[in-house]
């Protein structure tokens, strides 16, 4: 794919990663342009960051969607080709042992915002989907629309802190609290689970005995800047793939994981 990418974002809030996306397009830092930014939050301050570099910006609102009150007969808004049972044997971000009638509740609600994220970007083609601080999780029913070949997926997300710990919504808060002596952010392709997908890039800081969280925070978002748009950069110059690797343990017992390959 080496060359100029077409990058979407998806973004919730203050959009500073779009920010430094952005930027690195225009200073050529990433061969690539942000042909649109989308939100589930109207009044994401990114919006704004985009409009003023001439991106076009939408909003697909989950809450009118999400509301249980608001959802009464969700049978028949999810869409035409939702499979309900596909979606459930998929996913890893709840456990299976839920309970059932929240589990589909969950899955249908956030198919049918990601249907209407998906009509909105439908007109833009694009080359990878990064999300930039969105806090939504991205259901399979959605993934699928995006991954369309699974061994190269195509969606990046950012986490605020070093995977496999401290996933979730609040990962520098949780760092923090843990008394962790490092703390870092991390670039993943996504995948089925909440922050558990195939590590790109990982960026570490320390954190010193008088640091505040918001000492921790700011940190952490400087690296954030850095690493986002580099790992965008070689997916631009085609230098990442997915690999199933084999692991042995010391009983001899072997398992395997998908892990990113970057080539020189
Ligand atoms: C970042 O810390 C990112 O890691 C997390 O949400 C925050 C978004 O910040 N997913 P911003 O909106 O990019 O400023």
């Amino acid at each position: 794919m080496a060359g100029n990418i077409r990058i979407v974002a998806l973004i919730s809030g203050a959009g500073s990663n779009l920010q430094a996306i952005i930027d690195a397009c225009e200073s050529g830092q990433i061969n690539g342009s942000v042909v649109f930014v989308g939100s589930d939050n109207a009044e994401a301050d990114g919006l704004n960051r985009a409009k003023k570099h001439g991106i076009s910006t939408f909003v697909v609102d989950y809450q009118a969607v999400v509301a249980p009150s608001r959802a009464p007969s969700l049978e028949a808004l999810v869409p035409k080709d939702f499979v309900l049972e596909r979606v459930l044997a998929s996913q890893h971000v709840i456990s299976a042992c839920s309970n059932r009638d929240k589990l589909v509740r969950y899955f249908c609600t956030r198919a049918i915002a990601e249907a209407a994220l998906l009509k909105e970007m439908a007109a833009y083609p694009f080359d990878l989907l990064v999300l930039a601080g969105f806090m939504r999780v991205l259901t399979p029913y959605f993934i699928d629309r995006i991954n369309i070949d699974p061994s190269r997926p195509r969606i990046m997300n950012i986490h605020p802190a070093l995977l496999p710990s401290f996933p979730g919504v609040d990962g520098y808060a949780d760092t923090y609290r843990y008394g962790c002596k490092v703390g870092g952010c991390t670039v993943h392709f996504v995948d089925y689970g909440e922050d558990t997908g195939p590590i790109i890039g990982q960026k570490a800081f320390e954190i010193e005995a008088g640091d505040t969280l918001e000492i921790v925070r700011e940190k952490g978002l400087r690296l954030e800047w850095e690493l986002y748009p580099a790992c965008i950069q070689l997916f631009a110059e085609d230098r990442l793939s997915v690999v199933s690797k084999t692991y042995t343990l010391q009983d001899g017992t072997t398992f395997k994981r998908k892990v990113v390959k970057i080539f020189r």
